[in-house]
């Protein structure tokens, strides 16, 4: 399906101010998206909190639909959270771990999952363990495979992670976690409304996704699935009287569905954002989405490579549309700085938001441009332009 790219842009008031290449940092919101946010915050202001959610419950219950449709899942298996560290955070603190149960992980792990890995490895003896990529820097299922035993309690990868264009094998990871019935938790933040997404062929129990990035909805908002088979017996790591029903003195009753895992206090305008950008994202075709992101991003690649001094640092044969860069001799930081001056959007990646790959790599600091396929071609070849210019200088 070809995109209307006038009728996107005319959707995205952003586009009118800046050349927004961070799409991996906050993606711009739509107008549908900001309709939902304002007009619900107009409707509290003008009858008050509850009772705007009371009038708009049906819409609410929507959002639940919108991020199911989006991946594939039933409605029951979907939780909505305040930010994806968080979703994520409550599946893996679900776990018990015992001394020498082994967490396998990809070298491109994200800081904040890392992190609480080492949290729980301090406190538990869990062992955590990357699991080895192939020559061209993809995670290798096949190394995955061979790394099976007893003690593996769980894998957790990123399937895009926070620094560059590498997309990991996730169906094939899913594939291994199935044969040996291993649980399975996909961190999709950087995934989801880039590419299609769907859990049934991926095959994780748990996928966590934020609502700002790719996807284009407003920040502080996220998701977590569930899979149904998996919520049986599955204690979130907290809970209050939303998740569970407080029924005597002695104990509590836990929703039989995946909002067991969330919490009694919402911004429901956000929530209504975040659905809006899940419908937005599937009226376009995510396919066309992807195909079109994934171009930008080569199209960046080609131009950006004629540049002396410069060096790309995204891995695999397949790079998704986020593009990681250095310029010799220039720090990333002053790159970004340059280019926001001149208005345009990137981000600057630091090693330690993927400790393990950066140490591996030698990486400094990287400029991280991630277009989406709102950009147009002529918004790449100007940041291409700039950035050469940066480079000469
Ligand atoms: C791979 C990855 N996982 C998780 C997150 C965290 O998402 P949030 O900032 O919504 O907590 C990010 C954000 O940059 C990310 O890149």
């Amino acid at each position: 399906m070809t995109l209307d790219l006038d009728r996107l842009r005319a959707e995205t008031p952003g586009v009118a101010n800046r050349i927004h290449l961070k799409n991996a940092g906050a993606g711009l919101m739509p107008d549908p998206v900001i309709a939902a946010i304002k007009d619900h915050i107009d409707l509290e202001a003008a009858i008050g909190g509850y009772e705007a959610e009371d009038q708009e419950a049906a819409r609410i219950e929507g959002i639940y639909d919108s991020i199911a449709r989006l991946i594939g899942a039933g409605r029951d298996e979907i939780a909505l959270v305040g930010n994806a560290t968080l979703a994520w955070d409550l599946a893996f603190y679900a776990f018990d771990f015992a001394p020498g149960d082994r967490i396998l992980t990809a070298r491109a792990e994200y800081a904040a999952n890392y992190i609480a890995y080492l949290q729980v490895a301090k406190r538990t003896g869990a062992v955590i363990e990357a699991i080895p990529d192939d020559a061209s820097g993809v995670l290798d299922p096949a190394a995955l495979e061979a790394m099976i035993d007893d003690r593996v309690k769980l894998i957790s990868i990123s399937w895009i992670p926070t620094n560059g264009g590498l997309v990991n094998p996730a169906a094939e990871v899913g594939r291994v976690a199935r044969a040996h019935g291993i649980p399975y938790l996909l961190d999709a933040c950087q995934a989801v409304g880039q590419l299609p997404v769907d859990v049934a062929e991926i095959g994780c129990n748990f996928l966590s996704a934020t609502g700002r990035k790719f996807l284009r909805g407003p920040r502080g908002t996220s998701f977590l699935y569930v899979r149904r088979a998996t919520l049986a017996g599955l204690e979130p790591p907290m809970i209050d009287m939303f998740g569970a029903a407080w029924t005597g003195p002695e104990c509590y009753v836990l929703r039989d569905d995946a909002r067991r895992f969330e919490t009694w206090e919402n911004n429901y305008a956000a929530r209504l954002g975040l659905g809006a950008a899940a419908d937005y994202a599937m009226a376009i075709c995510i396919e066309s989405i992807q195909k079109r992101a994934f171009a930008l991003a080569e199209a960046l690649r080609a131009a950006l490579r004629a540049i002396p001094g410069f060096a790309l640092h995204d891995l695999g044969p397949k790079p998704c549309a986020i593009v990681s860069f250095t310029v010799a001799g220039i720090e990333s930081a002053a790159v970004k700085a340059r280019l926001h001056a001149q208005g345009v959007n990137v981000s600057k990646s630091r090693p330690n938001s993927t400790l393990l790959d950066a140490q591996a790599r030698s990486l400094p600091d990287l400029v991280r441009a991630s277009p989406h396929y709102y950009n147009s071609e002529d918004e790449i070849a100007r940041a291409a332009e700039l950035i050469a210019e940066i480079a000469a200088e």
